[in-house]
């Protein structure tokens, strides 16, 4: 089956999708995006990503290409010509096609839409979770605005390679004072001896996760502890359980970081317990 992707008000084939040079995503990495999990045909926690789509474009005084309604339409457009039952619809917003110049056009332009959806396979995730990952640590070196899900992903490219190349998962950011941010592609949590489950606070040196946030509400009505603060390399360290939130991950185990293990270095029992009711209470929307 060709995959089909949404450009700028059409639906065209995946393979040979393109956008003009001048697109200031292309040039400027002047846009946004958000990855949507899709769980059984149903989109998880639509909402709150559509509102974290508005909070990102507002920041950066980009116009919504769409209302809502109508992105919702042509998001459930994309996962049906794509047969997408289980994967990831992917939604990027730019600034628009201009002549290059940093400033924004004047008078503004059509920001530029692109929707695609993917179909994966569900039981690799779950493989992966079983054994758990690996994470290991790197100097936090973005902007200081990554509450904005922007396309600019430079220093979070160059850390998941590092991990890649170290032979782990995921990388997690250290700021300057030795704390961990986030993962580079996922929200970062720990979980301590005394059963407090540990993740950073919100403002403006992490992404408010949505899979963090649905997570909130699982442990709230799990009846377990959370405390929303910063957590240095060291807690980490000696953790009981650790682990990494995200729409393309969900709850995923952390067993080892910078080669150590975490805990008997196995997948905790509390984590595996969040990542099997998680579909039970976040949002589904079909
Ligand atoms: N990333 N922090 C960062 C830096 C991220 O890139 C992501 C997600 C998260 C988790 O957010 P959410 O729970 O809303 O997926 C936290 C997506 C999956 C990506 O870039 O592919």
């Amino acid at each position: 089956m060709s995959r089909v992707a949404y450009v700028n008000g059409r639906y065209v084939l995946h393979r040979s999708a393109i956008v003009p040079i001048e697109d200031r995503g292309y040039q400027f990495a002047d846009g946004v995006y958000e990855v949507c999990e899709v769980f059984h045909g149903a989109l998880i926690d639509e909402k709150r990503h559509f509102e974290r789509l508005a909070y990102s474009l507002a920041q950066l005084q980009i116009a919504p290409p769409l209302r809502h309604g109508a992105l919702a339409i042509v998001v459930r457009e994309v996962m049906a010509r794509n047969k997408v039952e289980n994967g990831y619809i992917y939604v990027q917003v730019t600034r628009g096609v201009a002549p290059r110049d940093h400033n924004f056009p004047c008078p503004a332009v059509r920001p530029s839409l692109v929707v695609t959806g993917r179909q994966v396979d569900p039981e690799k995730g779950e493989l992966i979770a079983r054994k758990g990952v690996s994470v290991i640590t790197t100097p936090d070196l973005r902007w200081k605005r990554v509450d904005i899900k922007s396309i600019s992903l430079l220093p979070n490219v160059l850390a998941r390679q590092l991990a890649k190349e170290s032979g782990a998962y995921e990388a997690w950011f250290i700021d300057s004072s030795g704390m961990v941010t986030e993962g580079a592609a996922s929200n970062a949590w720990i979980i301590g001896e005394n059963g407090t489950i540990v993740t950073r606070h919100l403002d403006h040196s992490i992404l408010r996760g949505i899979t963090r946030t649905t997570l909130f509400e699982i442990i709230a009505a799990q009846g377990l502890r959370l405390a929303e603060r910063k957590f240095s390399l060291d807690e980490a360290l000696a953790a009981q359980e650790a682990f990494i939130t995200g729409a393309t991950t969900l709850i995923m185990p952390v067993v080892c970081i910078d080669g150590k293990n975490i805990g008997s270095g196995i997948p905790g029992p509390t984590t595996l317990k969040l990542r099997a009711i998680f579909h039970d209470i976040a949002a589904r929307s079909t």
